[in-house]
């Protein structure tokens, strides 16, 4: 079964309120998607239901003080904010949802929900008339208009025993919102290797030859492969980029070691995404210490050819990965693509034209057109994040479809 929340990490905060009992199922039903939780609550929360609960089922600790030095000092408001890929605040009560609405960071709940950069998604349950009131109604205007995300609760019988608007949204149409609010689980149970950046080959000992490869395609695809629920192993030349979180860095510098290093994992691997760009050529004999200059005007060295290392993968007799390589191409941008498509039998080919340095190899912005089998799809210049996204969109596509026609 898909995941639709493979590799989400989700902070679960609980509010006082009867209903405070179903974030227990919140959480299960969240990890069933595949979510990783951590849990928040309120003092009032703890009067419903215990912390302990919650600990055992998200098998993490309760976040519970925002003043106590021990949990944070293992992982406190802030770095529990940036944990998280989505806050889920259910239920939420009419309390919580006026001190979110003002602002306030007097508890942790709502320090967490101010320090947070990701998606705050609000799941308001309380008594009908409480939701009904004005105060009520204006506190949950001024959180829509600062983009939380707001889970309306459901008509129904209530605790109180009375019946109208105020129960908390069903535990299932929660975790359905949830997962929508992702982009996409296109590559959930997929293992994608991605190689990215430059090589280098050694000269000697301080030397090298080199390219202007800045690495960010290649981080792109790997961080939206990740975001797309693949498991994603990124093997890297040397780059000054981070490594985008829960991706799995290999680094190395020569064309011979990211070979090597692909060849170790490749038998793993369903979709093998080949960014980086490889040095053609390497130092026959690279020198074992430093070459002196010794007043000669010139210094001839000798070059190979590196392994090319898309071609070995495509090569690759028995279980070969859905395969995509780049073409980065001066002129003749198509022509010249679609040659390597077929002599790598590659299943897809995504062809830049670097020769525009508004979209080269250091600019933040890219245009490619991707080619493959009845494929010709040009995505006009955008971000190389946002690039990398539809890329991934297009590779599982073409990949699920590879599988269903064998
Ligand atoms: O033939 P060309 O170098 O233009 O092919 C580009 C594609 O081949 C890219 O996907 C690049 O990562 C890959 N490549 C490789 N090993 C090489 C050269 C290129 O994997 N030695």
């Amino acid at each position: 079964m898909t995941k639709r929340l493979s590799n989400k990490r989700i902070l679960l905060g609980v509010t006082g309120g009867i209903a405070a009992y179903k974030s227990a199922e919140i959480c299960r039903r969240l990890q069933d998607e595949g979510a990783e939780i951590r849990t928040a609550m309120t003092s009032a929360a703890q009067k419903f239901i215990t912390p302990l609960t919650l600990q055992a089922l998200s098998r993490n600790p309760v976040h519970l003080d925002l003043l106590d030095a021990q949990t944070e000092s293992a992982m406190g408001h802030i770095e529990v904010a940036r944990w998280a890929d989505l806050i889920l605040i259910a239920p939420a009560s009419a309390d919580f949802i006026s001190r979110l609405a003002q602002g306030r960071s007097d508890d942790l709940l709502t320090a967490i929900c101010l320090a947070a950069d990701c998606k705050v998604v609000v799941a308001p349950s309380m008594n009908r008339s409480m939701w009904e009131k004005n105060a009520t109604q204006n506190n949950m205007g001024e959180i829509q208009k600062r983009k939380i995300k707001i889970l309306n609760p459901d008509e129904g019988d209530q605790a109180c025993g009375e019946v109208g608007v105020g129960r908390l949204m069903e535990v299932r149409n929660i975790v359905n919102a949830l997962s929508e609010m992702f982009e996409t689980h296109s590559l959930s149970g997929k293992q994608v290797l991605v190689t990215a950046g430059p090589t280098r080959e050694a000269i000697d000992p301080v030397r090298y030859i080199s390219n202007h490869s800045s690495g960010k395609q290649g981080y792109a695809i790997a961080e939206a492969a990740m975001e797309a629920g693949a498991a994603v192993t990124l093997i890297s030349g040397p780059t000054n980029l981070p490594v985008p979180a829960r991706v799995k860095i290999v680094n190395v510098e020569s064309a011979d070691e990211m070979l090597e290093k692909t060849l170790s994992i490749i038998e793993s691997t369903d979709i093998f995404i080949s960014v980086a760009a490889v040095a053609d050529f390497k130092v026959e004999s690279p020198a074992s210490s430093k070459i002196k200059k010794t007043g000669e005007l010139k210094l001839s060295l000798e070059l190979s050819k590196t392994p090319d290392i898309l071609l070995e993968i495509s090569k690759l007799n028995g279980r070969k990965p859905f395969t995509v390589g780049f073409a980065a191409e001066t002129e003749n941008l198509i022509k010249n693509a679609e040659k390597k498509l077929r002599e790598k039998d590659l299943d897809l080919i995504v062809a830049n034209n670097v020769s525009d340095p508004t979209i080269g190899f250091n600019s933040d912005l890219n245009e490619v057109t991707v080619l493959g089998h009845q494929l010709h799809k040009t995505f006009p210049k955008s971000s190389k994040k946002t690039l990398a996204r539809n890329l991934v969109v297009v590779i599982a596509e073409k990949c699920l479809d590879s599988i269903s026609y064998g």
